[in-house]
C-alpha cells in the first residue's frame, strides 16, 4: 500500500477546486482509513470513516452524504450487495469503489450497480482525490458552468477515465508535464483520448487560467491555415477588411494544441518553427514582431519517424515539439477501462443520474469488453450513443458495420462522439469504399487531389481512409 507523501503546494493547489462536503471512507484497514481522511480533510471535505457496512449505513442514514469511497472485498462483509445499500440511503451519495482486485470482473459489477468510479488498490491520495471531485462535479457542474468560456463539452472532456494500469501512468505522465512548460507531443491511434490528454494538461497546468487554443492542422488550406495561425493585418490579401490575431497570439501565455501535426504543410513547419525558437512571428502582411510565450502541445496519430525520413516532416520541429512524448495506448490494450467509460458515456449520452445501476447484463458488458475496438474510445462512445437511442440491438457486432465506423460515413467531420444514423445499408459502404479506392490509384494516393474529386476535405478523406482502413490495400 502506498501512502502519499502531501506537500503543502499540493494541497493548496487542490484545495482551490474541491467542492468540500461530508465524505465516509469505508475501509477494513485503519491504514487506509487513516490516510484518507487526512488527505481529504486537508482538501477541505468533512471525513467520516467505518470500517463495517453496519457502520457506514448508520451514518448514511444520520446526515447527508455527498460521497463513499468503499472498499470492495471478494467476499465478507464489503460486497456489491452493500454497495447497492449504500447507493440506495437517503443521502444518494456518490460511491467510488476501491479494491485490491482490478480484474475487468470486479470492476464490471461494481460499475454495474452504479459506483460512479473505481480505484484499484494500491491508490496514491492524488488518484482518489481526482476520481472524488470528478464524481461530484456533475453535481456542481452548473457553478463550473458559469466560468466564462467553460462549456459543457469542455468539461466532459476534460476528465481522463480509466483504471488501467496505462491510464494510472498516463496521469502521472499528465502532471508531470503540467509542472513544465515543455512542448509535448501525444501519439496514439485515433479514438485513444489524445483531446482529452492534451486538455487534462492544461487543467493541471500553471497556464490553466489561459487560454486553451485548438488547431486543427489538416482543416483548411494551406493559406487559410497561415492567416489563422499568425493572424494577418487590414490589407493583407483580398478580403482583409480588417486585421485579425492569429492563434498563436490568441493563445499568448496559454497552451496551443496542435492536431494532426503529421500533415503540417511544410511552409508552415518552417514557420512554426520560428515561433518555437524566437517566440515572435510576424502577421500576414505586417512588419511588428509579435512576441509569444506558447506551450506547445501536438498530437499525431501518423509515423513522424518515418515522415523526417522521407522529408515531409522537418527534423528540426519534431526535435522541438518531441520534449516530452506522451503515448496513449489503444482501448484493446487497457479493457479493464471499458466499464467506467461505458458508464461514463451512459451518463452522458442517456441522461441518466450517477449512482442509477446500468441497464446491463454482466454478459452483455463483458461481451464489450472482448470487441477488438479498432476505433478506440470514440468508437466505444458512439456505440454507447447508439444504445441509448435504438436499444441494445446495437451493441451486437452483427449490428454494427463490417467496415469501420458509421460514425464518420456522413461526409462530415462529426463532433466527438457524434454519430450518424447506425444503419448504413453495407452495399452503400461498399460503393463508397470502391469510390475513393478507385480515385486513389487515379491521382496516385494524391490525398489532396481524391478530395477535390470527390467534394470532400481533405480531413474527411483522411478519416474514411482510415476508418474504411483503405491504406491496407495500398
Ligand atoms: N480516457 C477517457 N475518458 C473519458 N473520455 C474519453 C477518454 N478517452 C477518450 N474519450 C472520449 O472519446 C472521444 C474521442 O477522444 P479524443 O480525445 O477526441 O481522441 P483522439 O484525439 O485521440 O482521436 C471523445 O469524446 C473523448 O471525450
Ligand atoms: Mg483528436
Amino acid at each position: 500500500m502506498t501512502y502519499p507523501g502531501i506537500s503543502p503546494a499540493e494541497l493548496g493547489e487542490e484545495r482551490a477546486r474541491d467542492h468540500g462536503g461530508m465524505v465516509i471512507v469505508l475501509d477494513t484497514d485503519p491504514g487506509v482509513r487513516w490516510a484518507l481522511e487526512k488527505g481529504l480533510k486537508r482538501s477541505g471535505y468533512d471525513v467520516r470513516t467505518a470500517s463495517t457496512s453496519g457502520e457506514a449505513l448508520r451514518l448514511l442514514y444520520a446526515e447527508p452524504v455527498r460521497a463513499v469511497i468503499m472498499e470492495i472485498l471478494p467476499e465478507a462483509d464489503l460486497t456489491p450487495d452493500v454497495l447497492t445499500s449504500v447507493l440506495e440511503s437517503p443521502s444518494r451519495p456518490k460511491v467510488i469503489c476501491v479494491s485490491m482486485e482490478s480484474e475487468p470482473k470486479a470492476i464490471i459489477e461494481c460499475v454495474r450497480r452504479g459506483a460512479a468510479d473505481f480505484v484499484p488498490k494500491p491508490f496514491n491520495l492524488n488518484d482518489v482525490r481526482a476520481v472524488l471531485r470528478r464524481a461530484l462535479a456533475s453535481q456542481s457542474e452548473q457553478r463550473v458552468l458559469r466560468r466564462p468560456g467553460s462549456s459543457k463539452a469542455d468539461m466532459e472532456s476534460s476528465f481522463l477515465i480509466g483504471v488501467s494500469h496505462a491510464i494510472q501512468e498516463l496521469r502521472t505522465i499528465i502532471h508531470q508535464v503540467a509542472q513544465t512548460d515543455l512542448n509535448c507531443l501525444i501519439r496514439g491511434e485515433s479514438g485513444t483520448g489524445k483531446d482529452v490528454v492534451a486538455r487534462e494538461i492544461h487543467r493541471l497546468s500553471a497556464r490553466r487560467e489561459r487560454p486553451f487554443v485548438k488547431v486543427n492542422c489538416t482543416a483548411l488550406p494551406e493559406q487559410l491555415l497561415e492567416s489563422e495561425l499568425f493572424g494577418y493585418e487590414k490589407g493583407a490579401f483580398t478580403g482583409a477588411l480588417s486585421s485579425k490575431p492569429g492563434r498563436f497570439e490568441l493563445a499568448n501565455n496559454g497552451i496551443i494544441f496542435m492536431d494532426e501535426i503529421g500533415e503540417m504543410y511544410a511552409n508552415l513547419q518552417a514557420k512554426i518553427l520560428q515561433v518555437i525558437e524566437h517566440k515572435e512571428f510576424t502577421k500576414l502582411g505586417g512588419r511588428k514582431h509579435i512576441h509569444v510565450d506558447v506551450q506547445i502541445i501536438a498530437a499525431t496519430n501518423a509515423d513522424l519517424e518515418a515522415k523526417t525520413k522521407e522529408g515531409s516532416f522537418r527534423h528540426d520541429l519534431y526535435f522541438r515539439l518531441n520534449e516530452v512524448c506522451i503515448w496513449v495506448p489503444p482501448l484493446s490494450a487497457r479493457r479493464e477501462d471499458i466499464p467506467l467509460l461505458v458508464r461514463h458515456f451512459v451518463q452522458k449520452h442517456g441522461g441518466f443520474g450517477a449512482g442509477e445501476a446500468l441497464d446491463i447484463s454482466g454478459d452483455e458488458l463483458a461481451r464489450l469488453i472482448d470487441q477488438p475496438w479498432p476505433g478506440n474510445v470514440r468508437e466505444l462512445e458512439s456505440t454507447v450513443k447508439r444504445w441509448m437511442a435504438l436499444g441494445k440491438s446495437a451493441l451486437s457486432t452483427s449490428n454494427r458495420m463490417q467496415e469501420g465506423d458509421p460514425s464518420t460515413q456522413d461526409g462530415h467531420e462529426p463532433p466527438s462522439g457524434e454519430s450518424a444514423p447506425p444503419h448504413i445499408p453495407v452495399q452503400a459502404q461498399r460503393t463508397e469504399t470502391e469510390r475513393i479506392l478507385d480515385a486513389l490509384e487515379k491521382h496516385k494516393w494524391n490525398r489532396r487531389k481524391v478530395s477535390e474529386e470527390l467534394g470532400i476535405s481533405y480531413q474527411t478523406l483522411r478519416r474514411r481512409i482510415e476508418k474504411l482502413r483503405l491504406d491496407r490495400r495500398r
